[in-house]
């Protein structure tokens, strides 16, 4: 696991891509050996270069054989070097490759273990971004840091042949040349701001994406392609002037670096020339060295865009990192109970709860009793859905507790909450997966008997048996799974619930997208399940709580009351304008026992 980094600059970035070429020693030691062998026959060409000219000087004319034999030594130093570059891709891609994809898995598991908090601070798109696309920030690190390792042992062996030729004129060529990668620091910070501003770029693109996805029908009706076209035009704007920065920049430091080496060159001629010329230095010494310093141009522009390439995936490795720092979910203590039925007694002590600065719920306090069905009912807004999150641990009060038995839910085995409850959703959710597995999701070896009774239960058998391949029909949007309608949805979900047959039930408005012939189905189903649990319901339509043992009222996060439906009726004023409402409309038939 890698240490979290607050925000990465360039070391940590390198330590980054060291650490992961740690992790797989073997592949990281063969794409060093390779990179080494390739740095070296770059040494080793120049050098055999020079021997053969010094060789042509030495017998006055270029016999054959000299030439055969030059022609063979530098075809083979030459294979051989094309090879190792080969071997050192081949094991750089290998490498790079599995560094991001276990990078991705490190990233999925981290999100599946983070609170739901967190879910709420970071957008789809921005989530998409870390778990996707800023690895392949990560990759490139790991390529880099290969290409790093290449382009020193390049230069190092250059060096070597320069120095030995003649170490003053090496000293000259040499030195220079890096001088001028000098501003490429200054540029390095800006090509970093740069790429911050390209990532928020393009999480806001992704965003308007996905809101262009979700919402299409709306965007139709309300004809407002041109608003969100202006608005993704804006952004592409932004986008290009940041890629263009980076590039600009980038390019501003190569011209920088090739000037500087460019004075070095020449000046390693005019020294060098007049050495040749006063017969201190042989020609083909000086040809050597001018040889190694324009060959060393290559491996130092190299590291500079190197320097450049990690400067822009700084963000990246940002975006990864934050996933990774942040704090898990409510680790379980090692003292952590066991849960492994209902609790004879759930208790909200005195719970408040705030979703930031906004109070949801203010100090609530109630007893529930085993295999009671508490109805939850209240005005929009008014925390219902927020207190089933907090009975189910998504959140932590900010004050007060939860207790099971008396245990602080805290205290108890988080696992165990989850096994122990099952959960239909005011807004239904399915898996892109098949029907029965949806339905089996808690429990995936179960046998299709199983299956087909929750679905028969929750009033869906029939519907999935018409579908094109029955229980085998793919959910979804896209090709090969099809969609279904909301309350087929909510069927779904209900049946899934059913057949988990968990202790504990919680019901957000489970029925509300159902016909009354349907919801009378599915609430006999549901009915049959709650018998023997512990269930709490929420919904707006009070004709769904006829069951409820009690009623529990809360508004604007306060417990307006608390009691069965004839005692509230007579004497809690929220609830008798809840009701009065509802009877008045008739849109339905409130019918409370
Ligand atoms: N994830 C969230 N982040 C911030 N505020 C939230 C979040 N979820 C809900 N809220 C706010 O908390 C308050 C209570 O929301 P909650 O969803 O619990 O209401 P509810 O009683 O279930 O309403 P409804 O009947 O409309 O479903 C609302 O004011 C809402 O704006
Ligand atoms: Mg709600």
């Amino acid at each position: 696991m890698r240490s979290p980094t607050k925000s990465p600059g360039i070391w940590s970035a390198l330590r980054l891509g060291v650490a992961s070429m740690r992790r797989h020693p073997g592949l990281a030691a063969l794409f060093l050996a390779a990179t080494i062998v390739e740095g070296a026959l770059q040494g080793l060409m120049i050098w055999a270069l020079r021997a053969i000219l010094l060789r042509f000087g030495a017998a006055g004319q270029a016999g054959n054989t000299v030439l055969l034999l030059s022609a063979v030594a530098i075809l083979g130093v030459s294979l051989a070097q094309s090879a190792s570059v080969y071997f050192g891709e081949l094991v750089s891609i290998r490498l790079s490759s599995r560094v991001e994809i276990e990078s991705m898995w490190e990233v999925l598991g981290k999100l599946l273990t983070l609170p739901v908090r967190f879910f709420d601070r970071n957008s789809q798109a921005d989530l998409v971004m870390s778990s996707y696309y800023d690895l392949k920030g990560i990759r490139s690190v790991t390529t880099e840091i290969g290409r790093l390792v290449l382009y020193v042992s390049r230069i190092a062996g250059l060096a070597v042949v320069a120095w030995i030729l003649s170490p003053k004129l090496a000293l000259i060529g040499l030195v220079s040349v890096p001088l001028g990668a000098v501003p490429a620091y200054w540029f390095g910070r800006r090509i970093t701001r740069a790429a911050h501003g390209e990532r928020t770029a393009i999480t806001t693109l992704h965003d308007s994406f996905f809101q262009l996805i979700g919402g299409i029908r709306v965007i139709k009706v309300s004809s407002s392609e041109q608003r969100v076209l202006e608005k993704a035009r804006k952004t592409g704007s932004e986008l290009f002037v940041q890629v263009v920065r980076q590039a600009r920049d980038k390019g501003l430091s190569r011209l920088l670096l090739e000037a500087v080496s460019s004075v070095g060159l020449i000046v390693v001629i005019l020294v060098g020339g007049r050495d040749v010329a006063e017969g201190k230095l042989g020609w083909q010494s000086l040809l050597g060295i001018l040889l190694a310093v324009v060959a060393v141009y290559a491996p130092v522009v190299g590291i500079l865009q190197i320097y450049g390439n990690l400067r822009s995936v700084i963000p990246n490795l940002s975006g990864v990192e934050r996933v990774l720092s942040e704090p898990p979910a409510f680790l379980d203590q090692a003292t952590a109970r066991p849960l492994r039925e209902a609790p004879r007694t759930i208790e909200l002590n005195n719970v408040s709860f705030r979703y930031g600065d906004q109070a949801v719920l203010q100090s609530i306090r109630a007893t529930f009793r085993r295999g009671e069905t508490l109805g939850i009912v209240g005005p929009s807004g008014a925390g219902k859905s927020t207190l089933l999150s907090l009975l189910l641990r998504f959140y932590e009060p900010t004050e007060g507790q939860i207790l099971l038995d008396g245990v602080d839910l805290r205290e108890i085995r988080h696992a165990d909450l989850m096994a122990c409850s099952a959960l239909v959703l005011q807004e239904p959710f399915l898996f892109r997966d098949t029907v029965a597995n949806n339905i089996r999701w808690s429990r995936p070896e179960a046998p299709m008997s199983e299956v087909m009774r929750a679905a028969r239960a929750a009033d869906i058998h029939d519907e999935i048996s018409q579908m094109e391949n029955g229980y085998d029909t793919v959910l979804g949007v896209g090709r090969d799974s099809r969609s279904v309608s909301v309350g087929q949805k909510q069927r779904i979900c209900i049946a899934a619930a059913l057949f988990k047959s968990a202790p504990l039930l919680f019901l957000d408005e489970a029925t509300s997208n159902l016909d009354s012939v349907s919801e009378r189905k599915v609430q006999a189903a549901i009915d049959r399940l709650m018998e023997g649990r512990t269930t709490f319901v929420i919904a707006h339509r009070l004709s769904t709580l006829r069951r409820a043992t009690r009623l529990m009222v809360l508004d604007e996060g306060r417990l307006a009351g608390l009691g069965t439906h004839e005692e509230l009726l007579a004497g809690n004023a929220t609830y008798q304008a809840l009701w009065g409402t509802q009877v008045a409309t008739r849109i339905e038939e409130p019918v409370l026992r």
